[in-house]
């Protein structure tokens, strides 16, 4: 059984009628495709990146969105990928600049950008660091040179140390994503893994056991992958050496030091609204009292092509009511610390009634804490995730 660790987490607040505001920024290309991914992350066509057209369409984007958040604060910019780390710098500048001449970008917000280790260096770290980027994301996976050649990546072992000390000497809060559960892996390895991170006194971890995800090279020839127990065990292991160097887990694969969770994240696990930008990506906005969900259109040549019409926009719809629960409980269910019921009733409007059924249900096989204060999974919960949402799915 993994003790958890409490943690202090700041839930961010918004301006009383509407939720705190995020903007997430999609950058869909990457050097090379990874054989288990299925993100919307393309190699570029002829090997150039449009990153200049890219950018100007973000601008326009956000230009066509903005009645929508009219009068509202950002309190996080999150570019993620693909590779947003191939951005040339001035490209990089160039898009901050104008989302600050355009945006209600709040003082201390926190300014995330994913990176590949394979496309970073010292020098373009600091740059980023220059265009007022405050928080990188590293996609290091594995130290392992073996295991790094074997699920596809551009870098090896020393590459990805090199990146860990570059980022860590130039900023302030970094991320390291590592994936467990990867072929021919064993726990040792594994925590390997994980102790090299936290050799370097690396603040936030991420740690995802490896999916097979539909469509993929993987999914199609399987690797030979460790058993479901073997993954579990090294997903115990894990969380006990974060546990004893005194990470809190704050969210099912996210670890931090305490004051390095991640706001952007942590504003969709509660709930919080985001607009999102760029191919494929996702928002979530409060609009008149209701919430508007929207997609981008997917395919980088389709959002760049739609641009010069002001054409951003795949779907839109307003979520109905029915669902709200479901929504906020699929995000506020991956807190190990859950939320307070206050907030169930701030972000959809709603009274815990709405779901009584399923609420007794849930705690009546374990699944959901008794707390009349908090709504928060239990460890049985946690474990069995889907298991508890199935409970709250609309009709
Ligand atoms: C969108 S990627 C961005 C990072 C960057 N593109 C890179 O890979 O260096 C975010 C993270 O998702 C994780 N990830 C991607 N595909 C996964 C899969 N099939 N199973 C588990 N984790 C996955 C990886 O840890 C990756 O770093
Ligand atoms: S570099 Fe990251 S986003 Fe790109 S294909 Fe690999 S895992 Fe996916």
């Amino acid at each position: 059984m993994i003790r958890l660790r409490r943690m202090t987490k700041q839930i961010p607040s918004g301006d009383g009628s509407t939720p705190p505001l995020a903007l997430y920024i999609h950058f869909p290309w990457c050097v090379r495709k990874c054989p288990y991914c299925d993100f919307n992350s393309h190699a570029p066509r002829g090997g150039e990146i449009p990153a200049d057209a890219w950018a100007a369409a973000v601008v326009a984007d956000l230009e066509a969105a903005l009645p929508q958040i009219r009068g509202r604060c950002v309190h996080s910019v999150f570019i993620g990928g693909g590779t947003p780390s191939l951005l040339p710098a001035p490209v990089l500048e160039k898009l901050l600049d104008a989302l600050r001449a355009r945006l209600l970008l709040a003082p201390e917000a926190e300014i995330t950008l994913e990176a590949n280790p394979g496309t970073a260096d010292a020098a373009r770290f600091g740059a980023c660091r220059d265009a007022d980027v405050n928080r990188l994301s590293l996609g290091v996976q594995s130290f392992d040179d073996g295991m790094l050649a074997r699920i596809g990546r551009i870098h090896d072992g020393d590459g990805a140390r090199r990146a860990v000390e570059d980022a860590l000497s130039r900023f302030a809060r970094v991320n390291v994503d590592l994936m467990y559960g990867l072929p021919g892996q064993t726990l040792a390895m594994a925590l390997a893994d994980v102790e090299t991170a936290l050799a370097f006194g690396v603040g936030h971890l991420s740690c995802y056991h490896l999916t097979l995800e539909p469509g993929t090279p993987f999914a199609r020839n399987p690797p030979v992958l460790p058993g479901d127990d073997a993954a579990a065990d090294m997903q115990d292991a894990i969380e006990a050496r974060l546990a004893d160097a005194g990470f809190g887990h704050y969210e099912v694969s996210a670890f931090a030091r305490a004051g390095q969770e991640c706001q952007h994240n942590l504003n969709y696990w509660t709930f919080g609204d985001y607009l999102g930008l760029g191919p494929g990506a996702h928002g979530k906005l409060t609009v008149s009292g209701g919430v508007v969900r929207e997609v981008r259109h997917r395919h980088p040549a389709r959002y760049l092509e739609g641009a010069a019409r002001g054409d951003f926009v795949q779907a839109r719809r307003m979520v109905g009511a029915a669902e709200l629960p479901f929504e906020f409980l699929m995000n506020a269910l991956r807190l190990p610390d859950g939320v307070s019921w206050g907030l169930f009733r701030e972000r959809t409007g709603l009274s815990p009634d709405v779901m009584a059924d399923g609420l007794a249900e849930a705690r009546a096989r374990g699944l959901l804490d008794a707390s009349p204060d908090r709504l928060r999974a239990t460890a049985r919960g946690q474990r069995f995730l889907n298991d508890l949402l199935q409970i709250f799915l609309p009709e």
